[in-house]
């Protein structure tokens, strides 16, 4: 019998209950506090998509040889983590990252944490687009990084964006993108608050006629906890269409999302 532990984000407990349920099942809850779940059971260790860290849980207290992760009223716990790439310094997996007074959107935040995870080598002068685009926390980091963006929404814009020379609103739904406005664009980000199926099928068919991006960067949204079940479907659809290589990851900022990324 071991022990498993997962971190994550608070208010995502019900949801990552339900992905543990379905996917995990010879794994039972052991012990639950906001945003630290532990399991026992015996088999693979699992890889949840709705943990920011998780591994094998040694137990409460320090341990040596294992690190210590500090939850505060929930104590001290002696873990060895097994997410693959841990992102950053911090042990609970915060990002350092401050939310600029002037961002349009708390997105931002999710577009700057989803570059760094991945390690994504945006370049100044590269095009980008951004679907689910508005009011423009996502389009900003970009801009701010001197890329050309074309930000895809029916809704509103920021008017702080206007003063960027490389910026566009497509002020449409994306499923009636044309090629000619999705030609050319080296980053695909989307940010929908639509069901992933939803989102898939549209980008799918949008990026058949057009080259390929360098990467894909998808928000899929969890409206309700049993959808975590479906993300390992989301990944392998994407993988289908030539991105082979894809993670799918629970950022800091995310609340009942995550995001996937997906290379040639
Ligand atoms: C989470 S918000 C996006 C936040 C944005 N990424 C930012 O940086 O501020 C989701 C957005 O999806 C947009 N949306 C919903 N359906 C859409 C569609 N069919 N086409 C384009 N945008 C859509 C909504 O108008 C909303 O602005």
């Amino acid at each position: 019998m071991a022990f498993f532990f997962c971190l994550t984000n608070e208010g995502l407990e019900k949801a990552l209950k339900a992905e543990m349920t379905s996917r995990f099942p010879s794994w039972r809850l052991a012990f639950s506090a906001p945003g630290f779940i532990t399991y026992k059971g015996d088999g693979p260790w699992p890889s949840p998509y709705l943990a920011r860290l998780w591994g094998e849980c040694v137990g409460k207290g320090s341990v040596e040889g294992c690190t210590t992760l500090d939850l505060g009223p929930v104590g001290v716990w002696a873990v060895h983590v097994q997410t693959p790439a841990p992102l950053w310094k911090d042990p609970l997996q915060l990002s350092h990252l401050e939310l600029p007074a002037e961002a349009p959107s708390r997105a931002w935040l999710k577009a700057e944490e989803a570059i760094e995870l991945s390690g994504l080598d945006l370049k100044s002068g590269d095009s980008a687009i951004e679907v689910g685009s508005a009011p423009g926390g996502a389009v900003y980091a970009l801009l701010k990084r001197g890329l050309h963006v074309r930000a895809v929404d029916p809704a509103v814009m920021d008017e702080s964006l206007k003063v960027f020379p490389n910026y566009r609103h497509i002020k449409k739904p994306f499923q009636e993108l044309t090629p000619e406005e999705t030609e050319g664009v080296d980053w695909w980000f989307s940010d929908l608050n639509l069901a992933p199926g939803t989102v898939l099928s549209h980008v799918g068919r949008l990026l058949r006629e057009v080259k390929k991006p360098k990467a894909l960067i998808i928000t899929l949204k969890l409206g309700k906890p049993e959808m975590a079940a479906e993300v390992s479907q989301h990944e392998q659809r994407v993988r289908e269409w030539g991105f082979r290589r894809t993670m799918v990851r629970l950022l800091p900022s995310h609340h009942q999302e995550v995001v996937l990324i997906a290379k040639p």
